[in-house]
């Protein structure tokens, strides 16, 4: 029949528990792998260090800071005001600045360009211009650091193209343009990956957040705090140090193809990286889960099993179910008159009731999945981090931000069912970030400055 044949279908999507495991296994395998000196350059997880070595303290930190938030859904330029009170009190301003396509497929040089421009505008708005201040950098792409003013881009993410980057000093690139423009000077300029800045964000509020998680539109990540005498591409062995995981690379290497379906491969090779690339971001991300839930519908319209068996135009369109789409479709307090109407918005025309409930059907397969996949990936990390510490029960705060996150109506729920369930030896509290991570990216920096002018 034909409900059989759509079920069939479905089922290639849907995960069994042992199957969830073996996700966690194999993450931690790699985690291990990105951490040891030897198989570093192999692995598909980089592991990669921040040279961040605490949460926030409660030591008090002063001063004017400038913020940049970039690769994100939005560009913003950010000023933090720390001020030295008992229970520090942060002040923050910021404008949001657009980017447009030419000038993120454009060279490196303009879009470093545009950046400047935008944060002279910000101090000729805020009436400090020509200011020289320091710079928290949340800059949302993987980068190799040896320090913390310094990040090596390793390669663009999400959409991002600017060439001329890749390879190179972030930093250098940025201090570069403020010296073509000579309107304003940085003093000070930190790299921090946005789960870096969203960790610090929540830490600041929990002491006990010591992972940061971004589930977004267009990426997802995760960093933790980890033993200095596990990472062995960093010198010294004291402390702790916050790892940027760069679990979106998860599967380049064949990890995740048994997992994969038909409609994965196919989102995967229409996508900006074609190939094995960034399966677990793939499989996760807002922007692909749309794209996956497409291809599915493409499937049962040919198989004249939806929209009567008319493929439309409008269905063949890349990129037509934006996040905000799926959590709509998704959203229990829809009636289905509802969501066809959302169809009708998206141009899918001509749909009929049944169309509408298996729409939802199949938004609510490839949403599962996907935060059932986060889980799995989030205990892999918690067991890591309990076990470093030889604990038998442990509990922790997770500090998370990102677009899918924070309006998919049973992303969250299904994703602390999924880690509660392989990662039961960890009590874990999930702690939104409601500042984004521009003020964790402020504090970062404020320290450093201080142990700067402390050590001189
Ligand atoms: C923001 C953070 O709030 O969330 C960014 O400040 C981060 O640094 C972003 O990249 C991720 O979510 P999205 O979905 O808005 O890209
Ligand atoms: C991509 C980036 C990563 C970032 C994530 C969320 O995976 O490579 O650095 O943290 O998106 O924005």
């Amino acid at each position: 029949t034909q409900h059989a044949e759509r079920q069939r279908v479905l089922d290639t999507l849907r995960l069994s528990r042992e199957q969830l495991l073996e996700v966690k296994r194999r993450l931690t395998e790699e985690m291990a792998r990105g951490l040891s000196k030897q198989t570093h350059d192999q692995t598909s997880v980089k592991m990669l260090p921040t040279y961040v070595r605490s949460t926030p303290d409660g030591t008090v930190e002063q001063g004017d800071f400038l913020a940049l938030d970039l690769g994100g859904s939005s560009f913003r330029v950010l000023l933090v005001r720390l001020k030295n009170e008992k229970k520090q009190k942060v002040d923050m301003h910021q404008k949001i600045y657009s980017i447009d396509q030419d000038t993120l497929q454009g060279t490196g040089e303009e879009l470093f360009n545009h950046i400047v421009y935008c944060i002279a505008d910000f101090l000729d708005y805020r009436g400090m211009s020509g200011a020289s201040l320091p710079l928290g950098f949340t800059f949302s792409f993987p980068c190799d650091q040896t320090k913390l003013n310094e990040g090596i881009l390793l390669k663009w993410t999400k959409g991002f193209k600017a060439s001329g980057c890749e390879g190179k000093d972030v930093v250098k690139l940025l201090k570069e343009a403020v010296q073509r423009k000579q309107k304003f000077d940085l003093s000070f300029v930190a790299v921090v990956n946005d789960t870096v800045g969203t960790m610090m964000t929540c830490a600041y509020q929990d002491p006990k957040c010591e992972l940061g998680l971004i589930v977004a539109g267009t990426g997802t990540n995760a960093c933790y705090m980890e033993e200095m005498h596990n990472i062995e591409t960093v010198e010294g062995n004291e402390g702790r140090m916050c790892v940027n995981v760069e679990w979106g690379a998860f599967g380049e290497n064949g990890e995740l193809d048994d997992f994969c379906t038909e409609f994965d491969y196919a989102v995967d090779e229409a996508s900006n990286y074609p190939g094995k690339q960034r399966r677990y971001e793939k499989m996760i991300s807002g922007m692909y889960l749309g794209e996956i839930v497409r291809h599915v519908l493409m499937d049962f319209t040919t198989k004249g099993l939806l929209f009567r068996g008319k493929l439309s135009e409008r269905l063949k369109t890349r990129g037509i179910f934006e996040t905000k789409f799926l959590s709509q479709i998704e959203s229990d307090r829809l009636a289905m008159r509802q969501v066809r109407s959302i169809l009708q918005h998206l141009g899918l025309t001509g749909s009929t009731c049944d169309d509408s409930v298996l729409v939802k059907e199949v938004c609510s397969v490839v949403g599962r999945r996907a935060a059932q996949l986060c889980g799995a990936g989030l205990a892999a990390l918690v067991d890591k981090i309990r076990q470093n510490r030889n604990l038998n029960q442990m509990s922790i705060t997770v500090g998370v931000d990102g677009t899918l996150y924070k309006t998919h109506p049973h992303f969250s729920r299904i994703m602390q069912e999924t880690l509660q369930d392989l990662a039961p030896q960890c009590e874990v509290t999930f702690l939104k970030s409601e500042d984004g991570s521009g003020k964790g990216a402020a504090l970062i920096t404020a320290v450093a400055c201080r142990l700067k002018s402390e050590q001189s």
